[in-house]
């Protein structure tokens, strides 16, 4: 789930709470989609990847040992603290690193990856930022924030330039408390209320925004496929599900759909689970999006 409201005091994405959700992001992701990207990159050397809204990197952590050994990576966001923290942990996560040409080159097993960091604004920088012809263009717990017009900018960026495209951990709605109470049912429904506000790119998708993006991708001739992949939170993940318990309650009094006390009384439960849905998504180009891409060299 991408949720901002109590990871971070500038209202953005907080470091420590990226690094909390990694380890259940890396497991919860759906295997068959990975199995297909890796497939469709299975006879290649080398791939160029843009990863969008890539916070401390965990994206590229876990994609990365899906594709080709010769990796080239540009990575985006707006937050510049993220982009260095993301510089930092990508080195400590590599088995070697070098800048000496002035180009992050990191080693892991035998992939060979050459990383740049873009700091950029989505919704102003799209094009600048997808740049010519990537072969992937990749996001993780990401387009739940964008809004319907967005995606729908984004699929046709993304159709001109053939690319194909895969991103993770898209929440889908389903949200499940261990143990359940009275109350979760509205607690649920005024988090979709908070989850279809604006979050910098208009109003958001939230929890529609996997059928959105795969609306869009098929409107541009892309075969879309789709896997789920939930976030499964029990006796291992305390820290995490207090997290997002708290994430989740501050959401809901920011709407003020329920009263503070009922909030309180919601969050003293004590949760020791929770199912949270997400949806995974791979779009690869076909015949037509072969043609709308010729066609637009004209213009
Ligand atoms: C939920 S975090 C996911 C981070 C990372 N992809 C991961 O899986 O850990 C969403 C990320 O999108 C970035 N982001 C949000 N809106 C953005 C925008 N308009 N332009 C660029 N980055 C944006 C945030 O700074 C944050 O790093």
């Amino acid at each position: 789930m991408t949720n901002s409201t109590s990871t971070s005091s500038a209202g953005g994405f907080s470091p420590q709470w990226l690094a909390l959700r990694e380890r259940a992001d890396h497991r919860s992701r759906n295997p068959q989609l990975a199995d297909a990207l890796k497939t469709r990159f299975l006879q290649r050397e080398q791939i160029t990847v843009v990863d969008l809204g890539c916070g401390t990197g965990s994206n590229l952590r876990a994609t990365s040992q899906l594709l080709p050994d010769r990796q080239s990576w540009t990575l985006v966001d707006h937050d510049p603290a993220l982009l260095t923290v993301a510089r930092t942990a990508l080195i400590a996560w590599a088995d070697t690193s070098d800048i000496s040409t002035g180009q992050l080159t990191l080693r892991k097993g035998r992939a060979e990856l050459s990383v740049t960091f873009r700091c950029a604004d989505l919704t102003r920088e799209l094009d600048t930022v997808l740049g010519a012809k990537p072969d992937l263009v990749t996001a993780s717990a990401l387009f739940d924030l964008a809004s319907e017009p967005f995606i729908q900018q984004f699929a046709a960026a993304v159709a001109k330039r053939r690319a194909v495209f895969y991103t993770v951990l898209t929440y889908n709605g389903i949200q499940r408390w261990l143990p359940r109470g009275p109350l979760d049912q509205q607690m649920n429904a005024a988090f979709h209320r908070h989850q279809m506000t604006d979050k910098g790119f208009g109003i958001s998708a939230g929890p529609s925004a996997p059928v959105v993006l795969s609306d869009q991708f098929e409107t541009h001739g892309f075969t879309v496929a789709e896997g789920d992949s939930p976030w499964r939170l029990g006796a291992d993940d305390r820290a995490l599900i207090a997290e997002l318990a708290a994430g989740f309650a501050a959401a809901v009094r920011q709407t003020k759909a329920m009263k503070d006390a009922d909030i309180d009384g919601w969050l003293k439960r004590g949760h020791t689970g929770a199912e949270v849905g997400h949806t995974d998504t791979l779009a690869i180009p076909g015949l037509q999006s072969r043609v709308e891409s010729s066609d637009s060299t004209d213009d």
